[in-house]
């Protein structure tokens, strides 16, 4: 069996590993060896962007959804959770906050709430990118036709988050009730591509029934998507969800599988999410210096942050966006990285 420092300097020349390498990384207890990863990682982050992390100002403006994913603490079934939406104006005023905090990047996400057509997207990505159309419009709400997706570019959205969940079809069926098809999904995301979207897609590290096998399947899957985004942070459970019981991903494994995205799609845009920062104190440092280089703090108002309960302890809560974007500030600083003031495109 070939050795970590091999199979690390083959992941940084070819970018890819086979299904045996990828468990040998994801097994391995030689701190050299995982060194190496990390800083190969962070190296190829820095090469391209620099020390210089964007920011997201993420608004999180409405709970409610049609859909009953079983790890997700919004899904319809849950009857503990109080639903909320935001209106337009709480969304503009978000965004106005948030300019002038700095953001250049504003990511709209939300259950998929059928009170928000198409129409009502539209005009509220017209909205704000009228007031602010120096900025990018991120969306992420979910699986949609095509005409819709057409139709929310049209308006003037630039990007779209849509994590793929798992790219192996029968561990799709375990996540997702019997309603939720694999095929609408991947369906979804090559459409995004195909219109012109930043698209982003991405996984829970630990969810339920994942395996080295399906993990291999993910990053087999980014390298022929070629996302301009990959999201990944560790499934968290959320008590009255049917996942409610199921362990938590860990912040090693989701260190480990940052480190090896970048090294295999090297411009990727990667978020330090806010679920490593809910399992570990300094998991958005840690991601960062694994080889991220985004972070997305919250701007939805503070009397509904609550209620956007994906996962049980989620950090960030109780503080007002101000206190969010100079908190990161000084996060990223104590690590010699710096937040910057730009709408951070994709640099592939
Ligand atoms: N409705 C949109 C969608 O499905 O893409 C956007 C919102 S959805 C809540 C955003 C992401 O949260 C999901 O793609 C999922 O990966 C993540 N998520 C949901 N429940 C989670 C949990 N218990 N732990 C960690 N991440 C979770
Ligand atoms: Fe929200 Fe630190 S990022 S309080």
């Amino acid at each position: 069996m070939t050795g970590e420092f091999e199979i690390i300097e083959h992941l940084a020349a070819e970018r890819t590993l086979s299904a045996e390498e990828l468990s040998v990384l994801l097994k391995t207890e030689n701190a050299d060896a995982l060194e190496k990863l990390r800083s190969l990682a962070a190296e190829t982050a820095q090469r391209i962007y620099g020390n210089e992390v964007y920011i997201r100002g993420l608004i999180e403006f409405t709970n409610y959804c049609k859909n009953d994913c079983y790890y997700c603490g919004i899904r319809r079934s849950n009857g503990e959770a109080q639903r909320y939406r935001l209106t337009e104006e709480q969304i503009l005023e978000c965004c106005k906050e948030g300019y002038g905090l700095g953001f250049r990047t504003f990511v709209l996400q939300g259950g998929e709430d059928p009170y928000f057509t198409d129409a009502r997207i539209c005009g509220l990505v017209a909205a704000i990118k009228a007031k602010y159309p120096d900025c990018a419009l991120t969306l992420s709400i979910g699986e949609k036709p095509r005409e819709s997706y057409q139709a929310y570019f049209d308006a003037g959205a630039d990007r779209y988050l849509l994590r793929h969940e798992t790219a192996d079809e029968l561990h799709y069926g375990r996540l997702h009730p019997p309603e939720m098809s694999f095929s609408n999904r991947m369906r979804c995301l090559r459409d995004l591509k195909d219109i012109g979207y930043q698209t982003g897609c991405g996984f829970m590290v630990g969810s339920p029934y994942q395996t080295t096998e399906t993990l291999h399947a993910d990053l087999m899957f980014i390298k022929e998507l070629k996302p301009e985004m990959v999201g990944i942070g560790p499934f968290i459970p959320q008590k009255d969800t049917p996942f409610g019981e199921k362990a938590a991903g860990t912040l090693e494994m989701t260190l480990r599988l940052l480190s090896i995205i970048r090294l295999m799609h090297p411009h990727v845009l990667l978020p330090a999410t806010t679920a490593l920062g809910t399992i570990h104190p300094k998991g958005r440092e840690r991601g960062i210096l694994a080889g991220a280089n985004v972070v997305m703090p919250n701007l939805s108002p503070v009397n509904v942050r609550e209620k956007y309960k994906l996962y049980d302890n989620k950090i960030c809560t109780g503080d007002e966006a101000a206190e969010c974007r100079f908190c990161m500030q000084r996060r990223m600083e104590s690590i010699g990285y710096q937040v910057v003031t730009a709408r951070g495109d994709y640099k592939g």
